[in-house]
């Protein structure tokens, strides 16, 4: 009797410590093969100014418009805000803009708000109608195929009838399908936030590679290495980490490559 009390208080335990450690066993199994690094990394506009010798804040380049969606106010598919502000930051220096997935345009929107008056924005999305078209290939994952049907419910954006969206051209096209040859090497900024699937993640990430300027930027969203709907955009960056120097910026789920 006393030996099966011991076994059960043993098991539980065990089962106790592994929920508790979680993450960092997730973080074990699921190791990722890039680099973390400080937000600085990526471009000088994140040195922080000096105020005191005790306070420290951002710097007139990293000083954006900005708004928040209401908790409760069930929106799909958004960055955090500390990742929305580093791309409303980087929009600020982007003459052309380009993004795979539009959802319900917030981060779109924050672009517009962000980049100079003559700035382009291109973004694009699968609609409602668009979704007879999609279809699932043998790579890819079933949470983040799931999911694309969840987020391609809009067809009108949070920048819609605003005076921002004469910068914005909205493309209601699969990404599959997209011919890129007319822009290469043309974007400055390109935020790859579109199907999480392989197949998606592969196709959008390699068109953004020819159409991205000299020096300028790619950033993906959703690298979290062990959540199961961001386990495709994880497996195809850390797959071409060897031949592109791609970083992943501490305390988001934003990776980044510069073209220099
Ligand atoms: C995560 S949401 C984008 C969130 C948005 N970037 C934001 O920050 O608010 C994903 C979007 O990608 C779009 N999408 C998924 N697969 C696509 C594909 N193959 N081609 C074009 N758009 C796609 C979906 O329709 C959806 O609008």
């Amino acid at each position: 009797m006393i030996f099966y009390l011991i076994i059960f208080l043993l098991f539980t335990n065990l089962i106790l410590i592994l929920t508790i450690n979680k993450n960092k066993i997730k973080k074990l199994i699921y190791k990722s093969k890039i680099k973390s690094v400080n937000l600085e990394k990526l471009d000088n506009i994140f040195i922080n100014n000096r105020i005191d010798k005790n306070l420290y804040g951002p710097k007139h380049d990293a000083i954006v418009k900005n708004f928040c969606i209401v908790p409760g106010n069930n929106i799909v598919g958004m960055t955090s805000d500390y990742e929305a502000w580093i791309i409303s930051s980087l929009s600020k220096k982007s003459d052309n803009i380009f993004e795979f997935g539009t959802c319900s345009g917030k981060t779109t929107f924050l672009m517009a708000l962000n980049s100079p008056k003559n700035a382009n924005i291109t973004t694009l999305t699968l609609g409602p109608k668009n979704l007879s078209e999609l279809k699932i290939s043998k790579l890819d994952n079933k949470v983040s195929f799931r999911n694309i049907v969840n987020e391609s419910i809009y067809e009108k954006f949070l920048f819609s009838d605003t005076e921002y969206e004469n910068k914005i051209n909205v493309l209601f096209e699969n990404s599959l399908n997209f011919d890129e040859n007319k822009h290469i090497g043309t974007f400055d900024l390109i935020f790859i936030d579109g199907g999480h699937t392989y197949s998606i993640v592969k196709n959008d990430s390699e068109k953004s590679f020819r159409m991205l300027r000299q020096n300028g930027i790619i950033l993906w969203h959703d690298f979290v290495p062990g959540k199961e709907s961001a386990k495709n955009v994880v497996k195809y960056i850390n797959s071409i980490s060897k031949d592109k120097k791609i970083f992943h910026i501490k305390n988001t789920s934003l990776c980044y490559y510069r073209n220099n």
